[in-house]
């Protein structure tokens, strides 16, 4: 297969065809910010999040690295103000979707990580209101939709990546949450118990059980560090 010649801030990278600026840039070690995307094998970049945003040289837009493919002679800059700030708004905003309290109960996870790496405020647009129940009727994870920014990593990794189809986002706008099965409780549902979306959740809104109660974080990052109590079907880690 050719390579694809690129730079990302001045820097050579080399890539595969077909493969998106996010991808190739993590090959070639760089950390891009991101929050919805993911590389587990089969889930298709969303595009939704905005946190990966960069500017491309010729593009009058900023461009989401996870959904642009790359193409030889791009020159990509991450660094720009311009993007820096775009992305920082971008987090803010997310980071409105959760309410305070859960920002508290949370606080060591990837998104908290990336609100601190891009400089974002998590206070700048207020909180969401509190009072949305916890559902704990599953043995093994929970859901703190509190905490829920509606990424919709979850609904993707049971459905693309487990081939599941449990998880769903419903309702509309303000109202948009996470259900099971078309409304049943987590624990009454379909739901393999395989952890794909306790893994992928950035923000801790649904983790393992165990984990909430060590206090640990909901992603998983290095074989070895888990004290994941699920199956072996799922994040295999
Ligand atoms: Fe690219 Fe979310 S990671 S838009």
């Amino acid at each position: 297969m050719s390579l694809i010649n690129f730079t990302i801030d001045g820097q050579p990278v080399a890539a595969q065809d077909g493969q998106s600026l996010l991808q190739a840039a993590t090959a070639a070690g760089l950390d891009l910010p991101h929050l919805c995307a993911s590389t587990r094998d089969g889930f298709a970049p969303m595009g939704s999040c905005r946190t990966c945003l960069v500017e491309v040289e010729g593009e009058a837009e900023l461009v989401p690295a996870c959904r642009h493919r790359v193409r030889t002679g791009l020159a990509v800059r991450t660094d720009t103000p311009r993007a820096a700030r775009v992305r920082r708004l971008a987090v803010s905003l997310l980071a409105s979707e959760m309410s305070a309290a859960a920002k508290a109960r949370h606080p060591d996870t990837p998104f908290l990580d990336l609100v601190a790496r891009t400089g974002a405020d998590p206070d700048r647009f207020g909180h969401r209101a509190a009072g949305r129940p916890a559902d704990a009727s599953h043995p093994a994870i929970v859901l703190d939709p509190e905490a829920c920014i509606r990424c919709g990593k979850c609904r993707a990794g049971c459905r693309d990546v487990q081939v599941n189809g449990v998880i769903a986002l419903a309702g509309r706008g303000d109202g948009i949450h996470v259900t099971f099965d078309a409304g049943m409780a987590m624990g009454e549902s379909n739901c393999a118990s395989c952890g794909e979306c306790a893994q992928l959740c950035p923000t801790g809104a649904l983790a393992p059980k165990a984990l909430e109660r060590a206090g640990g974080r909901t992603a998983v990052t290095a074989k070895g560090e888990t004290v994941c109590p699920f199956c072996s079907v799922g994040c295999r880690v």
